[in-house]
């Protein structure tokens, strides 16, 4: 069955099973029978595709209690309402992951917090000005400029950016980080940080204009694909004065051995944005998806003394 069943109204998340909550009113069209599964749309969460799978078998409590009483479900059986392609659950398993890193750290351990480091040490303040001069000369910044910074971490990063421009946003979903950067990196009125997921973000904002460049540095590959597409697609569209994007330390699928050598590693886990290191990309595979979006893309050269130099790469978004 390739049709969506019916729309939910309300669909909930459990972490620790992946059966996801529903409330059966919301489900006037639901034709599933025990035994079928079927893909299930919710409405609130229009980038979630659940599986719905029915089962002869009542649920004790709760949900499936509930819905085994759903007229179109009927005959005393029940729905597990199951994650199958969830972009918000898997950017969740992200912001979890970063939520618990960061309460872990010193509170000014910044550039642990934001897991700069090599075998939990935090790397050398040269390493932290490599980066931040790759990101000033690859988006030219200026007095003038406006910086919108995806997945700003804790905002110690951020704050070199604005420093070097006329200010901006810095967007993160990690509650921690947010407040770090709240408390020690605003400097001036026109700087702020939000809490925000980056594609919600996107996709809402009403103050897009203004915006002259972007940054994500070390954000992108823990973005599903559909997000990353759309996000870089929502960036081209919505933000129409951001003439330079740069997307900073993406890991490159094409070294992957460089990184792992001889480790074991789980199948897949380079296609996966909730792992470690989140979606290892090839350069073709950076330059495809930049072109789907409208971009043009140039993979910049990294500085060879840095220390993620022999698996990672820098990209310079330019408008088509
Ligand atoms: C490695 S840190 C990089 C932080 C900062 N840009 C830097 O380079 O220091 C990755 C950051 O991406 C954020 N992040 C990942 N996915 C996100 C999303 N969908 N929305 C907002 N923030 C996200 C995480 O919370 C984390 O702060």
């Amino acid at each position: 069955m390739d049709k969506p069943i019916g729309w939910g109204a309300s669909v909930r998340h459990n972490s620790e099973d992946g059966v996801a909550g529903l409330r059966h009113d919301g489900l006037p069209s639901c034709a599933a029978l025990p035994g079928t599964v079927a893909p299930f749309h919710a409405r609130q969460f229009a980038d979630d595709v659940f599986e719905i799978r029915c089962h002869v078998r009542p649920l004790a409590s709760g949900f499936g209690a509930s819905l085994s009483r759903h007229p179109g479900i009927g005959g005393g059986g029940s729905c597990a309402v199951i994650p199958k392609e969830s972009r918000r659950a898997a950017r969740a398993c992200v912001r979890d992951s970063y939520e618990m890193h960061a309460r872990a750290c010193a509170p000014d351990n910044f550039y642990a917090q934001v897991k700069h480091t090599v075998a939990g040490t935090p790397v050398s303040p040269e390493q932290i000005a490599m980066i931040v001069q790759s990101v000033r000369s690859g988006l030219s910044l200026e007095a003038a400029d406006r910086v919108l910074d995806l997945c700003c971490g804790n905002g110690a990063l951020t704050t070199e950016f604005f420093a070097a421009c006329g200010g901006g946003l810095g967007v993160d979903f990690c509650e921690t980080l947010i407040t770090v950067a709240n408390r020690h990196f605003v400097r001036r009125p026109q700087e702020a940080f939000r809490l925000q997921d980056v594609v919600d973000y996107a996709r809402n904002a009403d103050d897009t204009a203004g915006f002259t460049k972007a940054v994500c540095h070390g954000g992108f590959q823990y973005l599903p694909p559909a997000d990353a597409q759309e996000l870089l697609e929502l960036l081209r569209q919505r933000f129409v004065e951001v003439k330079r994007v740069f997307l900073g330390n993406l890991p490159d699928k094409r070294r992957i051995d460089a990184f792992f050598g001889d480790r074991d590693r789980v199948a897949g886990i380079e296609n996966d944005s909730a792992s470690p290191l989140g979606i290892w990309r090839t350069e073709d595979e950076i330059h495809s998806l930049s072109a789907k979006t409208g971009w043009t893309a140039t993979i910049l050269p990294m500085n060879a003394r840095y220390y993620a130099a022999h698996y990672r790469y820098d990209v310079l978004l330019k408008r088509r």
